[in-house]
């Protein structure tokens, strides 16, 4: 496998792996659009785990039709290639063991990352993680599914945009330290890996739940949930065991939100 200068090393990514299928094959890119549009394109021939991973992007998307800002080597912006048997309704819970993944990854090196749900990963109130997951249909049926993960690791404030620095951060700005990209992204990958082959298998995501638990920051919360044409403030109860988010609301009603319809703000700030 090639070594870039001042780039990813990845036989360096290879040494951490510990993986049967997910990034066994690495398509490297010093600069692409997005990582998730490759993925998208190449994904229905590509064996399930194939990875997408690029030093920089110059079109990184975000949810919700966001950019995703990706400077050359100082993030970690890839793709992994998915083909689970599942409805579109199960694809949140891949976010969720995405998002699981992430935080077990940061605390293994010092780092204890929240989960704001579904896809984010907050650490000292700025976020540094973002998910996206996306499908690839054929005539009308599931082709295979893009797990998107974009991770802020040695960004400085002045790589952040301007307008988001209040809300977005880095590992190294909370850390105050240079994070080895190779170890971080082996990390990843490989809880990645434990959490996915049982839902992969049995549908089995009490694991992801737990960890989605533990470092969820919020349950326990107020928040604000927007839909599509209505905003309502409730305060999260718990995820539940299908990874939905239950909120109980002013009038007392308790309900199951599920990933993509609505978008959560945190009344106090950033969030
Ligand atoms: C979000 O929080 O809005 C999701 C951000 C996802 C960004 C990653 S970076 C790698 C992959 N390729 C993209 O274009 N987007 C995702």
């Amino acid at each position: 496998m090639a070594e870039f200068s001042k780039g990813l090393n990845l036989q360096d990514i290879e040494g951490h792996l510990d993986t049967k299928f997910i990034a066994r094959k690495i398509y490297y890119f010093d600069r692409i659009d997005s990582t998730n549009l490759k993925a998208k394109e190449i994904g229905g021939e590509e064996v399930e785990g194939t990875i997408v991973l690029a030093e920089e992007q110059i079109g990184g998307r975000g949810r919700l039709g966001r950019t995703w800002a990706s400077p050359r080597g100082k993030g970690l912006y890839l793709s992994i290639i998915l083909k689970p048997d599942i409805s579109p309704d199960k694809l949140s819970q891949i976010t969720l063991i995405a998002a699981a993944a992430l935080c077990k990854a940061l605390e293994d090196m010092g780092m204890e990352g929240k989960i704001k749900w579904p896809n984010d990963i907050i650490l000292g109130n700025r976020k540094v993680c973002g998910i996206l997951t996306e499908i690839a249909f054929k005539s009308n049926k599931i082709n295979h599914c893009i797990m998107g993960i974009g991770i802020n690791v040695n960004l400085d404030r002045g790589d952040i945009p301007e307008e988001l620095r209040d809300k977005a951060g880095s590992l190294k700005i909370f850390t105050g330290k240079e994070i080895k990209r190779e170890e971080l992204l082996g990390r990843v990958l490989n809880h990645f890996e434990r959490l996915y082959l049982p839902f992969k298998e049995e549908r089995e995501i009490s694991k992801s739940i737990e960890i989605s638990r533990k470092h969820s920051l919020l349950i326990g919360r107020n928040v604000r949930i927007r839909g599509e044409s209505k905003e309502e403030i409730g305060e999260v109860l718990d995820i539940n065991e299908k990874g939905e988010l239950v909120v109980k609301f002013k009038d007392s009603r308790i309900e199951a939100i599920f990933s993509g319809e609505v978008s959560i703000r945190g009344i106090d700030g950033y969030i």
